[in-house]
């Protein structure tokens, strides 16, 4: 056994966060320190403003501007949503806006962007969104959403990538880095737990120190020191007593202080409420809808009582200062301000769209296949019935603030037709309406069903929508401002699926949605399941790409999918969703967390995804170690008849922890792409963070111990393990 030279102390190294951060964090990019170099200008600007221009500068003067000084060059800022496509309104004349002629790529959202495991695709659809925000002239993209996904419920759980840090922070790293080399800044949301929209406005969140640093601060981290983000959100809710969007500690203290960020903190929309507070705890911009007495934006909590704190010496002006160089340095980084060589962008290309494609197919999880029978061979079948109102809805333009004025969104059906019509009869039964609060109705039922037993073969498509547009009249599902009701299927569907499977055993079942559905009246008699997500404009041709076996599915869950809502952490353990105050006693044991130490078997767990090909993992991994490093070595080979790829998985395990451990924990992962019969090494390299816990009395700790690192293609589908002692380093 090779092992670490012992730590001059008792054998444990305490690492405060911040030296963590030294130890860690990357240099910082090039293109972050564009705005280096420009500090005499930046604060000769400062120097020639007035208060009263400082003050416009720090509160919006429409829906997505904030105020600019025209007589210095300085013009507004403009942003926009949001995470998987570029919004059209601008806020001045939304009517007008919202008819205005500039559609635009519809990405496939967050959690099918995670379930790529791919990060260069994070960066891909990235580039997409910064591109499109350039072309439309915007300065911001007010994505990605990287709140942690603790509950099946959360109406948002569709925008942010996962349930577990570490993913979560690789796949934003790409996405703000796409973004931002296109001469636009990310705005990373929403800072911080956010975690359900239920009293999103007012709910007090209550955490240990542990489950902050362990599972709701890393990607935030990991974005602002390894992304670079030029920007953050702040959330509406509060955490410990006062609004995240000011507030002293999370801003403060941990953002700017232990974080070091020097960027924008901008406020959610009307999510600031204390002009004190406003001012003092961190927020630099603040953003809102509200038009008063036809005169915008000039009631400003960040703004109303600015004059009267500063005369008070409550506020000195070099906060406000702080937050106007904040913005400026922005402003170069994005060559704004400068030098004029700014990028202009492109929209709508064919190389936008297929990257909208690329995403959706890689993001596609095949979760079931029994027998077979995908990729559908159509060899002996006449007929498919594709049943399901979901083949033929659209969700671009709905869902809340993340809709997107789509150029086109080819459907289910549409990429169904397209795919086989040519080869068998293809006729569609919706089976259900999408319609608010109506009892589900008998006829279509009836025809499903019949259409079932009369057809060769039944593609489904069903699941959730977004339930929240103009037509919808409220929200519910998968949609901002609310909450789904409970983890069951709408529509009736629940029933429609046990009767169309018995009626034909060869269904193939594809969900829509943001997560997870309540399966167990009806999952057994499925023989394949397919998870599509909302995957975009182009989803309905990557959906029959996966279908047809045009494209072999790669895509893993980034989120548990827990049979019964009751087996999630949050639910079993915690709270949810609590009253004036949330407390998250589910603590560290989020998703994969807490069903595996609390041996809860899921419908499908962490990391599922299957394939058209498989993957034999060699038996032994090979670990090594040296000063500050553990490497871990494994061979995979593709064993089965086509060209595949495999989400490479490695967790680590801490055998005798002084508290309470996480069963497992991803500490690594490589997506792997491999023709049929090739052999691929992966090596991973994992740092003291890998191994470390945070102690709520010293921080973060890495305990002289044994350590386990298995890898495999799920969290339940471990192939290989070894056990490797360790002393602190
Ligand atoms: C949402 C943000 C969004 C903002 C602007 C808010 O309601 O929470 O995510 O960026 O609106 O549309």
């Amino acid at each position: 056994m090779l092992q670490f030279p012992s730590s001059p102390k008792i054998g444990r190294t305490l690492l405060a966060a911040a030296s963590c951060v030294a130890a860690f964090a990357t240099p910082l990019t090039t293109h972050a320190q564009a705005a280096e170099g420009h500090e005499a200008e930046i604060q000769s600007l400062i120097d020639q403003m007035t208060l009263d221009e400082k003050l416009k500068m720090i509160r919006a003067t429409s829906s997505f501007t904030s105020g600019g000084v025209g007589r210095l060059g300085i013009r507004e800022l403009v942003m926009s949503d949001g995470p998987h496509g570029v919004r059209h309104e601008h806020g001045r004349d939304m009517q007008a806006d919202a008819h205005a002629e500039d559609r635009s790529t519809y990405l496939p959202v967050g959690i099918c962007l995670a379930s790529t495991w791919n990060p260069e695709l994070g960066h891909d659809f990235g580039n997409v969104l910064g591109s499109e925000a350039r072309y439309r002239r915007k300065d911001v993209i007010l994505g990605p959403g990287v709140n942690i996904i603790r509950t099946p419920l959360n109406g948002r759980n569709f925008e942010y990538l996962s349930e577990d840090p570490y993913l979560s922070g690789e796949m934003a790293v790409g996405y703000i880095q796409g973004v931002q080399q296109n001469d636009v800044a990310a705005c990373v949301k929403h800072y911080l737990a956010n975690n359900q929209e239920t009293n999103r406005g007012t709910v007090d969140v209550q955490m240990s120190d542990r489950a902050l640093h362990e599972i709701y601060l890393p990607a935030f981290k990991k974005a602002v020191q390894e992304g670079h983000a030029y920007s953050l959100m702040g959330a509406y809710n509060r955490f410990r007593g006062q609004f995240a969007t000011h507030n002293e500690f999370l801003i403060n203290d941990l953002l700017k202080g232990e974080l070091g960020f020097d960027g924008v903190v901008i406020s959610d929309w009307g999510a600031a409420h204390d002009p004190y507070q406003s001012l003092a705890y961190g927020l630099d911009i603040e953003m809102g809808s509200e038009l008063k007495d036809g005169m915008a934006y000039e009631d400003f909590y960040i703004v109303r009582d600015a004059k009267e704190l500063i005369d008070a010496g409550r506020i000195s002006e070099d906060m406000i200062d702080d937050k106007v160089e904040r913005i400026l340095r922005l402003m170069y980084r994005i060559h704004k301000l400068g030098d004029q060589r700014r990028l202009v962008g492109e929209f709508n290309s064919a190389a936008h769209q297929q990257t909208a494609r690329k995403v959706a197919a890689e993001g596609i999880v095949l979760l079931k296949n029994e027998g077979g029978l995908l990729p559908l061979d159509l060899s002996g079948v006449q007929s498919i019935a594709v049943i399901g109102a979901n083949a033929d809805h659209k969700h671009a333009e709905a869902g809340g603030s993340s809709q997107v004025p789509a150029l086109y969104e080819i459907t289910p059906l549409q990429g169904i037709r397209e795919a086989f019509d040519d080869q068998v009869q293809i006729d569609y039964f919706p089976g259900y309406a999408i319609a608010k609060g109506k009892k589900p109705s008998r006829k279509l039922r009836r025809e499903a069903v019949k259409a079932a037993r009369d057809h060769d073969l039944v593609i489904f498509v069903g699941g959730f929508v977004h339930g929240y547009d103009n037509s919808w009249g409220g929200n519910a599902f998968d949609a901002e401002a609310g909450d789904k009701p409970d983890m069951h299927l709408p529509f009736g569907q629940d029933e429609l699926i046990h009767e169309v499977s018995a009626a034909n055993p060869h269904t193939v079942l594809v969900l829509y949605g943001g997560g997870a559905a309540d399966m167990t009246g009806w999952v057994d008699q499925i023989p394949a399941l397919v998870q599509a997500w909302y995957p975009g404009m182009e989803g309905g041709h990557a959906l029959a790409d996966i279908l047809s076996g045009q494209v072999n599915p790669s895509g893993k869950l980034p989120v548990t999918f827990p049979k019964v809502l009751e087996d999630s952490g949050a639910h079993a353990l915690g709270e949810y969703p609590g009253g004036d105050s949330v407390q998250y006693k589910d603590d560290i044991f989020v998703g994969y967390r807490y069903a595996d130490t609390y041996d809860v078997a899921p419908q499908f767990p962490f990391g599922h995804g299957l394939s058209y090909t498989t993957f034999n993992y060699a038996p032994e991994l090979h670990v090594s170690t040296a000063d500050d490093a553990v490497t871990v070595e494994t061979q995979i080979t593709n064993t089965g008849d086509v060209a595949g790829a495999e989400v490479v998985q490695l967790y680590v395990s801490q055998e005798n922890p002084s508290i309470r451990r996480p069963a497992k924990e991803l500490k690594g992962f490589q997506k792997v792409f491999l023709q049929p019969g090739e052999s691929q090494t992966v090596t991973f390299t994992l740092h003291q963070d890998a191994f470390s816990a945070y102690h709520e009395d010293e921080g973060w700790v890495m305990e002289p111990d044994t350590y386990r690192l298995q890898v495999g293609s799920s969290s339940r589908d471990l192939r290989a393990s070894a056990e490797q002692e360790l002393e602190a380093f």
